[in-house]
């Protein structure tokens, strides 16, 4: 009787039907705070795909969050993975041996093991840790493992809540990073195709065209409340996916008009969750884009057509905060404004190009937006896409009154790092 009274306990306090938990016989447990909970809140790092095995100051930050070195037990979720078992050892051993926690433990739940998401011995395991890391792969495995068939949260999901209610850090990279979402989650299309031909929702997948964008309605985990998450995100050209997917799907029951595209070996770090003062930090290599279109306006015609998109590209030690949009510099950066290093803006005919593996040149979308704000002469630019019939057009403009770039100088256009808020975006699709 305690136990039944206890689990619709939990599952009210979650909102979630009860059926699920009653048939499984899974007990969970009330959970306490972990020691970090009262420094950061409740906790995530979301890592934007291809993050180095050097790269100490994300997984550092990751081990801090979950307690830090010696202290921190790591239960690493590869549901993401095409072969859970290898990647899971992959990450075992960079957590382990470069980076000193204490513990790093399989959480055994995958495509080929769903039912444990039910079972006491893996509910337990989740218990015990404080801190998860999920891998990279297909965010649509995860999504299968972990919901039920409606979406309800299986017990695993739940006690994975539980522990970031009590300050365990939720990370994950890539796959890992998407389907942490609240909202509605991506799950595949390119920028071009997104804006030709439009979204469309998982249950009824349009398999004839093979890049087309396909969001899963069910949505993510459920931990990321407010944002679309995406991934691989300049280096993949991904803007034009994501103002799509933004476009299409605000207005419906679990729709956003806020996203969040992570860039390779980046991670936006958040402390303080669902907080009014909730706070996503970029660390890493590259820099996040943060979408607004709270106030898009889609012009109906014959090809897609939006404008009122509202871009920020924040770079290594900015901040914003996730409840009111508000950001905050870096101390080492400084205004473009009056101190720009060049004359003229740049274009492309490549705009959703990304950029080559291993490049330094700035992603082509960045690259022409950063140069908005680095130009005396012009506030404005534009690029069209590469592929024809239609083209589209995407127009920059860096003229509104919020409209800012800032810079920390490093010698070169490509190797400053630049950030950037409130650029007006629009999108247009001519013959
Ligand atoms: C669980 O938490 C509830 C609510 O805080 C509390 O009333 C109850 O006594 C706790 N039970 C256990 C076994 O700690
Ligand atoms: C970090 O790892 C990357 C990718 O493996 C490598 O290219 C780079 O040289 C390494 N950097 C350092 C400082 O070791
Ligand atoms: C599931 O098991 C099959 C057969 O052993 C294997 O080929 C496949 O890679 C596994 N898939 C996952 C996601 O573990
Ligand atoms: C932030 O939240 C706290 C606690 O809920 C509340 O006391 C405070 O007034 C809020 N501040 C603002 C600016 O909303």
């Amino acid at each position: 009787m305690y136990r039944l009274m206890f689990v619709i306990c939990v599952c009210v306090l979650l909102g979630l039907t009860t059926g699920y938990l009653l048939d499984s016989g899974v007990i969970l447990r009330n959970v306490t705070s972990l020691p970090q909970f009262a420094i950061y809140g409740k906790s995530m790092v979301l890592v934007g795909g291809n993050l180095w095995d050097n790269n100490t100051e994300i997984y550092n930050t990751i081990v801090r969050l979950a307690g830090g070195p010696g202290v921190a037990k790591i239960g690493i979720i590869n549901a993401a993975s095409a072969d859970p078992v290898s990647s899971y050892q992959f990450y075992r051993d960079i957590f382990i041996n470069d980076y000193g926690v204490l513990e790093a433990n399989r959480i055994p739940i995958d495509l080929n093991h769903t039912s444990n998401v039910a079972d006491q011995a893996t509910i337990d395991l989740i218990y015990s840790q404080t801190g998860f890391f999920f891998g990279g792969g297909d965010q649509a495995r995860v999504i299968q493992s972990f919901l039920g068939t409606y979406g309800e949260f299986s017990p695993a999901l739940i006690a994975l809540h539980q522990m970031f209610e009590s300050g365990a850090v939720i990370a994950g990279t890539s796959a890992g990073c998407t389907c942490q979402t609240a909202n509605y989650m991506v799950k595949s299309g390119v920028s071009y195709d997104s804006l030709s031909y439009g979204s469309f929702p998982d249950v009824e997948p349009d398999h004839t065209r093979r890049d087309a964008l396909i969001y899963g309605t069910l949505g993510g985990l459920g931990f990321m409340k407010g944002y679309v998450l995406d991934s691989h995100f300049a280096q993949r050209g991904r803007e034009g996916r994501m103002i799509r997917m933004l476009s299409d799907t605000k207005a419906l029951a679990k729709g956003t008009s806020y996203g969040i595209g992570v860039d390779e070996n980046t991670a936006v770090v958040v402390t303080h969750a669902d907080t009014n003062t909730s706070k996503g930090e970029v660390i890493g290599a590259s820099g996040i884009t943060i979408f607004d279109l709270s106030r898009s306006i889609v012009v109906s015609d014959t090809y897609f057509r939006i404008s009122q998109v509202y871009l920020s590209y924040l770079t290594h030690g900015d901040s914003f905060n996730l409840n009111d949009h508000s950001i905050i510099y870096s101390p080492t950066k400084t205004p473009m404004l009056g101190h720009e290093n060049y004359d003229a803006v740049l274009s492309t005919d490549d705009v959703f190009y990304g950029s080559s593996s291993g490049s330094t040149r700035k992603p082509e979308f960045v690259r022409i937006a950063t140069s908005v704000f680095d130009a005396r002469l012009s506030r404005t630019t534009y690029g069209t896409t590469y592929e024809k019939h239609p083209r589209f057009r995407v127009d920059l403009s860096g003229t509104g009154h919020d409209s800012e770039g800032w810079v920390e100088r490093k010698g070169s256009f490509h190797s400053d790092i630049t950030s950037y808020q409130n650029l007006h975006v629009s999108i247009s699709g001519t013959k």
